[in-house]
């Protein structure tokens, strides 16, 4: 299993708040089965400024400790990158926040209603040869009201990543509802725990359960082992990858009536 999105570093975002908390969710890890782990503290200009120095510095840190507490995962580090405003492109190559040196780098933005920039900047991160992997899509205000505007992204060459939370239910049943939505229709790419350690819980191996249950082994592993690993290896993944089965619409009276009479 191969988590791309969590607030695991210490001191650089809302997430873990000092060196202490870190290391109890590194021995959660440890204990979850989850092998690979991509640290994606927020990169937020004015809010959070996890430059490539800063991360840096403290993954050191963390390295240096590692394997007394997780010895069997591998660790990566990138950011979530908050998409907005003309300088974070700029910003994402200056600061290498791609993931594992691919052209896969994690984008958010505001969850209460999009930036009106936000579609000229995925268009220009695609132009670029970036891969752009939009954070929970299923929390986002316009994709709860209609999930089915999840596929505009798809449409843009975005790939999609959903919240282990969601899928346990932890932000409600319409983001719920959503995310599974989006997984039966084939448009999720990657599963994240985007775990800020405040519960003293990491529900990775739940989450993965969870699908497994409600849908099958193989989109369990497409989620959380097989496209991650493609990604870290900078492979290319297909946005669309499943044929979605259309129950047949019901015939009317009169098409039946037209059947019954050969025409
Ligand atoms: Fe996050």
């Amino acid at each position: 299993m191969i988590d791309i999105h969590n607030h695991i570093l210490p001191g650089l975002d809302d997430g873990a708040k000092d060196i202490e908390t870190t290391i109890e969710y590194l021995k959660l890890i440890q204990e979850s089965g989850v092998k690979k782990l991509v640290f994606t503290p927020h990169y937020m200009p004015g809010f959070y400024e996890s430059t490539h120095k800063a991360v840096s510095s403290i993954f050191k840190d963390i390295m240096k400790i590692k394997d007394d507490y997780a010895p069997d995962v591998h660790f990566y580090h990138s950011a979530e990158v908050y998409l907005n405003g003309e300088n974070i492109i700029d910003d994402i190559i200056k600061e290498n926040l791609f993931i594992n040196n691919s052209q896969y780098v994690l984008v958010e933005n505001n969850l209460n209603g999009f930036t009106e920039d936000l579609y000229q900047l995925l268009y220009q991160m695609t132009r670029k040869g970036m891969k752009p992997i939009l954070a929970h899509p299923e929390r986002y205000q316009e994709i709860k009201e209609n999930p089915i505007k999840a596929d505009d992204f798809l449409q843009r060459d975005v790939y999609l990543q959903i919240n282990t939370g969601s899928i346990l239910g932890g932000y409600g049943k319409q983001v719920q509802d959503t995310a599974f939505e989006l997984i039966d229709r084939g448009w999720v790419h990657f599963l994240g725990s985007d775990c800020h350690c405040r519960s003293m819980v990491y529900d990775f191996p739940e989450a993965v359960d969870a699908i497994r249950h409600e849908f099958d082994n193989k989109m369990a592993e497409l989620l959380s082992q097989t496209f991650p690993e493609k990604m870290l290896n900078n492979e290319h993944l297909p946005h669309f990858y499943m044929v979605r089965k259309e129950t047949p619409k019901k015939k009317s009276f009169l098409e039946k009536m037209l059947d019954f009479f050969g025409e």
